[in-house]
């Protein structure tokens, strides 16, 4: 990874700090107006210990589609997941990194020619299909290809169902299509199947895997060496959500169909592994009261705020997410009918029809758990306003255990969360080019010494060095 920028780089928190201090110090900096995210790297190793605790015969493939951030997949790649890409750019985005081809799986079903051209040309050879169309076109571009049949298993209640656009029939489609492959003398390595992103159906898996095993003793008889199981996504990635149900099923379906070791089990997490790791921060810039004619009284209250569905909250539309706003203030007890907009000019930019809240004023921050999957590789800035930037932190302890494992190296981090060295600062040209700022930084360094050593006090004054001249409150 090119590591041009000071504030691309992963922030070291002071033993005093976490991500909601680093939060609030950057919100109550005086500098800070645009929306801005604080993804927790600790968070993302915490739930890799997770799966290699609950599911540890399941080798976990990063689905980079949920959120492609180098950052995040050179924290994976040195925690040592492998990778599930959909497109010729995921792939070559993991390969940039250093991640080995072989630890790629190109898992969509239908692919352009030129990406499994590519896939060819670049040594990833594993990949899924689930028609008659894929197989002429692997034949034709990448007959060395492993392949892996995508078979349909929905759950019966999922945040996203995926079933209706890909997986073939398990009983009727299935064996046709290892027929087929078999006569164009294609290797089928393996079976995967996808229940549906955020599957609140545990027991859709044993089904899965049940119907996996039934395939998988088909494919011996038809003579190929079916080593590959790979049990897709589904698995939950919110604050507080709980692995152990899907676990639990997964594992005991993999006793009773898959006793053998020689296996190989997959998975492609991506909502399990970055959802809690990003916070939204979002700044009230606007606001208006809704007055019942007859009474003259607030019937409810319009805040705008800096981000919106055509930015990171495009996951409302595409990811049929229910997002909760936070205040960051401590507000008064006093809940206030409201509901939540975007800054854009457009009517569908609504963040949250209809809630309780606090009174807000101009500056205050909206904040938002649990934004990083979905979000910000969808994200447009629609409309002019810019995609909120990501200032990226660990703890000492999760430092120590990625800082010298590749790909990942001493040059990722920096040394402390000050809002000096996290690089804060309005961004005129939307794009967080600062120059003021660039004199501003903290050299790297695996001393303990300096670790500890970058206690700057933070600036407590809010928002008001951007909003000095608003008088909020109502005009008589
Ligand atoms: C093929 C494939 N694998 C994995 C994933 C990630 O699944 P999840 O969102 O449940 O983490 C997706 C999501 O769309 C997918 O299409």
């Amino acid at each position: 990874m090119q590591l041009g920028k000071l504030d691309e780089r992963i922030h070291v928190m002071d033993a005093s700090s976490n991500a909601c201090s680093v939060i609030k110090d950057i919100a109550e900096s005086g500098v800070q107006e645009e929306a801005f995210y604080v993804c927790d790297i600790g968070d993302i190793i915490s739930k890799h210990k997770e799966w290699k605790i609950k599911m540890p015969r399941v080798q976990p493939y990063y689905a980079v589609k949920c959120n492609d951030s180098l950052t995040v997949i050179e924290v994976l790649a040195a925690l040592g997941t492998c990778f599930d890409c959909a497109s010729k750019a995921e792939i070559d985005r993991v390969l940039s990194v250093g991640v080995d081809p072989s630890h790629i799986i190109f898992a969509n079903p239908a692919k352009p020619a030129s990406h499994i051209r590519h896939a060819a040309a670049v040594g990833v050879d594993l990949m899924t299909f689930d028609s008659d169309c894929e197989l002429y076109k692997v034949k034709t571009l990448f007959p060395t290809a492993k392949l892996v049949l995508r078979i349909r298993y929905d759950a019966a209640v999922a945040q996203c169902q995926l079933g209706n656009k890909f997986g073939c029939d398990p009983d009727s489609d299935a064996p046709r299509l290892m027929k087929l492959a078999q006569s164009l003398d294609l290797d089928i390595v393996g079976i995967s199947f996808h229940v549906g992103s955020g599957c609140d159906d545990p027991p859709v898996f044993y089904k899965a895997i049940s119907a996996a095993r039934r395939l998988f003793d088909l494919g011996s008889a038809l003579g190929f060496s079916m080593s590959l199981l790979d049990l897709g996504g589904g698995y939950p990635g919110n604050k507080g959500a709980q692995l152990d149900k899907i676990a639990e099923v997964v594992n005991s379906a993999l006793g009773e169909f898959f006793p053998e070791p020689d296996v190989h089990i997959i998975a492609e997490p991506g909502r399990y592994y970055v959802a809690s790791a990003y916070t939204l921060a979002t700044n009230v810039h606007s606001k208006r009261d809704l007055i019942n004619p007859r009474d003259g009284s607030i019937t409810s209250v319009m805040y705008y705020v800096n981000d919106g569905v055509y930015g990171s909250f495009n996951c409302i539309l595409y990811d049929h997410m229910k997002v909760t706003p936070v205040p960051l203030k401590d507000a008064g007890l006093e809940m206030r009918p409201c509901s939540v907009w975007g800054p854009t000019c457009d009517g569908l930019d609504q963040i949250v029809e209809s809630t309780l809240l606090p009174e807000l004023d101009i500056g205050d921050w909206l904040i938002f758990d649990n934004m990083g999957a979905y979000t910000l590789p969808v994200a447009s800035p629609f409309n002019g306003f810019p995609v909120p930037k990501v200032h990226t932190v660990i703890d000492v302890q999760g430092w120590l255990l990625l800082k010298d494992r590749l790909p990942m190296t001493e040059n990722h981090f920096v040394i402390g969360n000050t809002p000096a060295n996290l690089h804060l600062g309005l961004s005129i040209d939307g794009q967080g080019n600062i120059d003021e700022w660039d004199e501003v930084h903290t050299p790297v360094s695996s001393s303990d010494d300096e670790i500890v050593e970058d206690h700057t006090s933070h600036s407590t004054v809010g928002s008001s060095i951007i909003y000095p001249f608003l008088q909020m409150g109502q005009v008589n």
